[in-house]
């Protein structure tokens, strides 16, 4: 079999960060190319300045390289779409377009496309969300991933491109920074808590959402990669889940470790966006195709963020 060579979008941010060094781990240095629109400074491997929404500039890379795979994890989040909805739509879509083109025209073999619990909206089930309800988003940012999880279908079928995708919970990691979610309160207080400082909440105590640690996030893509073709039978996106949790719930098991710890609630402009999302997600169809299997619960997740999270400020202060 030939050396596969993966190309990532979105390498410099919140899961992108993560994903490349553990795609380098798995393929070797050489054959990772981490692409975004700015360079991680700590950053260590192949790196190209790309703007996603320019096709020529991702063709040149994939041509260069002899690329054979494609992680898509560039896109504007929930929150922040909500500033400006069409260019959001415009960034989101046509940066899809242009990697699933370029990878039908040129051999790419393997497309992942990040999905998100934001495709889910009004009129759900919101407890054990199920795979297949109708999907309502009610953020440009979920419309923009229902539609992107029906093109990914679309591209399967029409021309066998092999496009895999998972619907992400909020995603908890000690790594990276999020940028402009709705699920950010909950790596932001983790920030505060070792720095021993207060925290006010955008959302309110009992919003209950699903979560995913970094760690469990990172391995059900690599896991889903890596699954024999036909044992995939979801071609637009694969509910995954790791944890519930809300807002009180997570300062509770912050507080075992640090008993001083203070939250304060302020929802904003947030709070109906995650209103309208499940509050736990039913991944049944994971597990059975490919074994997917959470290792992290509340406990053992907000245990490791805080180990983490210490050495990383005890050794480099950063601010947030
Ligand atoms: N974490 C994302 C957000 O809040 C959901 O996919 O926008």
């Amino acid at each position: 079999m030939n050396q596969d060579v993966i190309l990532i979008t979105g390498a410099s941010g919140q899961l992108g960060i993560v994903l490349t060094e553990k795609l380098q781990e798995k393929y070797g240095i050489a054959n990772v190319i981490a692409t975004d629109l700015r360079c991680n400074t700590e950053f260590k491997g192949q790196f190209e300045i790309l703007d996603v929404t320019d096709f020529d500039a991702i063709k040149t890379i994939v041509l260069k390289y002899q690329v054979t795979q494609i992680y898509h994890m560039a896109a504007i989040l929930s929150a922040k779409g909500e500033g400006s909805p069409l260019s959001t739509w415009d960034i989101n879509m046509s940066t899809f377009f242009n990697v699933l083109e370029v990878s039908r025209l040129n051999q790419v073999n393997k497309v992942f496309f990040p999905s998100s619990i934001a495709v889910f909206g009004d009129n759900i089930q919101r407890e054990n969300t199920p795979q297949s309800p109708n999907l309502t988003p009610t953020t440009v940012y979920g419309i923009s991933k229902a539609a992107g999880e029906n093109w990914a279908n679309y591209y399967y079928k029409k021309y066998g491109l092999d496009v895999r995708s998972l619907r992400y919970p909020g995603v908890i990691g000690y790594q990276s920074l999020p940028g402009g979610g709705t699920t950010d309160y909950a790596v932001d207080i983790f920030h505060k808590a070792v720095n021993n400082e207060a925290y006010e909440c955008f959302l309110n105590a009992t919003t209950m959402l699903p979560m995913i640690y970094m760690e469990d996030a990172i391995r059900a893509t690599i896991e889903l990669m890596d699954v024999p073709k036909e044992k995939i039978t979801i071609r637009t996106s694969y509910n995954i889940a790791g944890m519930s949790f809300n807002p009180k719930q997570l300062a509770l098991s912050i507080e075992k470790s640090y008993p001083n710890f203070q939250m304060t609630y302020q929802p904003d402009f947030r709070q109906d966006i995650a209103n309208s999302w499940p509050m736990s997600i039913d991944d049944s169809q994971a597990k059975n195709d490919w074994n997917w299997q959470p290792k992290y619960n509340l406990e053992l997740m907000t245990a490791d963020m805080l180990k983490n999270l210490e050495n990383k400020y005890n050794s480099n202060p950063i601010t947030i």
